[in-house]
């Protein structure tokens, strides 16, 4: 079995040590593996936002909030945001990664409370087993409080990655807006919950991997924030659970994003809306790039179910916290165990003691 890598990053191991078997810290158990046959391909609600900004707006609402509540994931098409600015920011993203070692390593952190950081895997300071990822973790919003942390080689990062940023919040704020009004709830109401908001993003990064079958670019998760806007380059990974009991493979389409329901619009809908497991596999000939913007409560927002959607009949199913409290817990628990949710239930201390019952 090939010896445990000491490189920080996993694109070095792979493009340097010329590795022709996954490493053993990556390797999962055999029940937790991918199953890479085992995957369909019918894909996910495509919604043309065009109409989102004329007289149809309603129908267009209408399918938001259906594929909220059916999917947990949608793409979406005539966004608003400009091509160029889309080409711009994977062109930069590949060259960020080909850069020299030392060069990438000048962002080097495994602390996840840094607000600029390269690292690798998930968390490597909780998890057991690695996954098959390098990533640049980036703050952006506001921009001014973090643009001075990010690379400056290449040398049109800040400018080309901010640009992306500005024209991707514009894109989340409509779809907050319209999630909002498919929930029943005052088109404002979400964005108003939020405190002074947030914006996360990440740049990953999926070297090919000698034995895609046996590891994960990232193992099943949900997303904590309120709602992701992923672009992928035109190499397949991504998978989404559906209904609960099987992976769908969500194929890129050039110049659409993929827009899922995160933890955080879980809790506010009161579970109407779920934030689905969803996955990113590995393969052999190809790396891979993808960028997820994390659109996020400030830390001191706090969440909870609109009172508008709590009845005598539908009951809060969680209580109230702040995002703060609830990014740390994420944070430290790692990908793997838990649902984070689960801990978050206004009925958790009574969960707890029924597990505790059961295994007696
Ligand atoms: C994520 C994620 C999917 C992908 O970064 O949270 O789910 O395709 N990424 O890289
Ligand atoms: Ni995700």
């Amino acid at each position: 079995m090939a010896a445990i890598s000491k490189r920080l990053l996993l694109s070095d191991l792979v493009s340097s040590d010329k590795i022709d078997q996954v490493p053993s810290n990556y390797i999962r158990p055999i029940s937790q593996r991918p199953n890479l046959q085992q995957v369909f391909h019918d894909s996910i609600p495509l919604i043309d936002l065009h109409h989102l900004y004329g007289p149809n707006r309603a129908h267009v609402v209408d399918q938001i909030g259906r594929a909220c509540r059916e999917y947990g994931f949608f793409q979406v098409k005539n966004h608003r945001v400009p091509e160029p600015t889309i080409a711009n920011m994977m062109q930069i993203a590949k060259e960020f990664f080909k850069l020299p070692e030392e060069e990438r390593l000048k962002s080097y952190s495994d602390d996840p409370t840094k607000t600029t950081r390269l690292s690798t895997s998930f968390n490597i300071r909780t998890e057991k087993v690695a996954n098959w990822r390098d990533f640049l973790r980036l703050h952006c919003y506001p921009l001014e409080n973090y643009i001075h942390e990010w690379p400056t080689n290449p040398a049109s990062f800040r400018d080309h990655v901010a640009e992306y940023c500005r024209r991707v919040r514009g894109l989340a704020l409509q779809l907050i807006e319209a999630i909002s009004e498919s929930l029943g709830l005052d088109k404002d109401y979400i964005s108003r919950q939020l405190g002074k908001h947030g914006q996360h993003m990440a740049l990953n990064y999926y070297p090919p991997c000698p034995q895609p079958d046996l590891t994960y670019g990232l193992p099943g998760h949900t997303d904590l924030n309120l709602i992701t806007i992923l672009l992928q380059d035109d190499v397949p990974g991504l998978q989404v659970l559906r209904n609960g009991d099987h992976w769908v493979a969500v194929d890129p389409v050039p110049n659409t994003f993929i827009i899922n329901i995160g933890d955080q619009i879980q809790v506010m809908s009161n579970d109407k809306y779920k934030s689905v497991l969803h996955r990113a596999v590995v393969n052999c000939d190809k790396e891979r790039i993808s960028i997820p913007t994390f659109y996020c409560p400030s830390p001191d927002a706090v969440i909870g179910p609109a009172p508008e959607l709590v009845t005598d009949d539908e009951r809060a199913v969680y209580r109230q916290f702040t995002y703060g409290e609830y990014y740390e817990k994420f944070w430290n628990r790692g990908l793997a165990t838990e649902n984070c949710l689960d801990m978050f239930m206004a009925t958790y201390l009574l969960h707890i003691i029924c597990l505790i019952n059961y295994s007696e």
